[in-house]
């Protein structure tokens, strides 16, 4: 709801949702608009209304009942007397549109149900567990649930449990009494503490020792944590997150996890799918990722050839979306010119040619040509293949006159 002058008066939580942004009573509406929306979100033509409005003075507890196409809204707690009510929604984006949720692109189903998942679960201070392979995103969904949870203006804390020995984990976790230990010269919270009133993302905890786990499974039950070598235990309220990589049921199986500790923290478990069970999303990385190295470094890509592209969506990702990067990474400073050929991209994507997958188009051989200074030897180890597969290649698409009958 907005006053005569369009600032803003009142804003309902799930406009603040939407926006990505608590929206303070005075602030121009054009200001908030914009300052959400540059998150890549869009409103619905059909979604987003607007009417003008002039109600009768209501004292803040009151309610105000508004005119409003398919039914009433009500609307309490506002003191102003008219103004401008707007009804914002999310664009319906139809599958395969290209969707931008707290960081991560998708264009992948699979992946909105996720982020619809991550939505709904993020309103409430269940567990969550997040699985998902090495570079994933896990890190990110975790800050998405709490970016989308009431707890967001809290901290948010991530430690990584198979990052430091027990000990020291130990202490970073749990924190410590001054004396503790040699060099303990004053108590110091652990992460436990520190995301009071937030959320704490507990990363690789598979990699969780047993005497830890029984120590954390005692903080989620009695919301306290007793730092290393304190007699008091302090009081925490955070939500956790937790991701593995692991199947955590095997690890129970194994007796390396605790299945109570696993119940705890996998009240809501989440799923995210590998990179090679999302190609259609490759394309969209490689540009989005693109955009954004244009702007950091050297080179200028304004393209990549379709052998380039075919390389990039048929290799499997065992590191993900990590991978997808510095794969990209290594074209830019491997190759040179607007265009990003096959030979630019990392030695496990261009061997591909060399098992007969697909072989460079027209472009990606005068590309490869012109950096090689017109050297045919040049240009087929830029696209990674010998000189005679290239020599092969160019005659298939024209590009040297056919051979001669020999006369007499
Ligand atoms: N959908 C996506 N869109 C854009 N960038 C992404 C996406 N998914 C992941 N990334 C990027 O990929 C990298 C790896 O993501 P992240 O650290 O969240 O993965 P992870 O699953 O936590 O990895 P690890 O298991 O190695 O800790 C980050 O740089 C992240 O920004
Ligand atoms: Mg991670």
């Amino acid at each position: 709801m907005c006053d005569e002058r369009l600032r803003v008066a009142l804003a309902t939580p799930a406009c603040e949702v939407l926006l990505g942004a608590a929206l303070k009573p005075g602030v121009p509406l054009a200001a908030a608009l914009e300052k959400g929306l540059g998150r890549g979100k869009s409103l619905a033509g059909g979604g987003a209304a607007a009417v003008r409005a002039a109600f009768a003075p209501a004292s803040r507890a009151a309610t105000v009942s508004v005119p409003w196409p398919g039914g009433a809204l009500e609307i309490a707690g506002t003191r102003i007397a008219g103004g401008w009510l707007l009804r914002l929604a999310h664009l319906r984006e139809g599958a395969g549109e290209p969707l931008l949720f707290h960081g991560m692109w998708t264009c992948d189903p699979a992946m909105r149900q996720l982020f619809a998942l991550v939505e709904k679960a993020a309103a409430d201070d269940v567990t969550i567990l997040v699985r998902g392979e090495t570079g994933s995103g896990k890190e990110l969904v975790a800050e998405a649930i709490h970016a989308c949870s009431p707890r967001k203006r809290g901290p948010f804390r991530a430690i990584n449990c198979a990052a430091l020995p027990g000990n020291l984990l130990e202490s970073e976790l749990f924190g410590h009494a001054r004396g503790a230990f040699t060099g303990a010269h004053r108590d110091t919270p652990g992460h436990l503490q520190l995301a009071h009133k937030g959320t704490l993302f507990l990363d690789e905890v598979a990699e969780l020792p047993l005497d830890l786990q029984a120590k954390l499974l005692r903080v989620l039950e009695t919301r306290t944590v007793l730092p290393v070598g304190a007699r008091e235990p302090v009081p925490v309220d955070v939500r956790f997150v937790s991701a593995t990589h692991r199947a955590l049921r095997k690890e129970v199986e194994a007796g390396r996890f605790r299945a109570d500790l696993m119940y705890r923290l996998r009240v809501i478990p989440l799923f995210l799918p590998p990179l090679r069970d999302r190609r259609g999303d490759i394309p969209l990385l490689v540009a989005k990722l693109m955009e954004t190295m244009n702007r950091e470094r050297r080179r200028r890509i304004d393209a990549v050839s379709p052998a380039a592209l075919d390389a990039l969506v048929a290799h499997d990702w065992p590191g993900n979306v990590r991978e997808l990067k510095n794969a990209l990474s290594y074209a830019y400073v491997m190759g040179e010119g607007p265009l990003l050929v096959r030979g630019d991209l990392p030695p496990e994507l261009r061997e591909r040619d060399v098992l007969g997958t697909p072989s460079p188009d027209r472009e990606a051989i005068l590309e490869a040509l012109r950096r090689a200074g017109g050297q045919r030897h040049g240009a087929a180890e830029l696209l990674g293949m010998s000189r005679v597969t290239l020599w092969r290649r160019m005659r298939e698409l024209g590009l040297v006159p056919p051979r001669k009958k020999r006369s007499g």
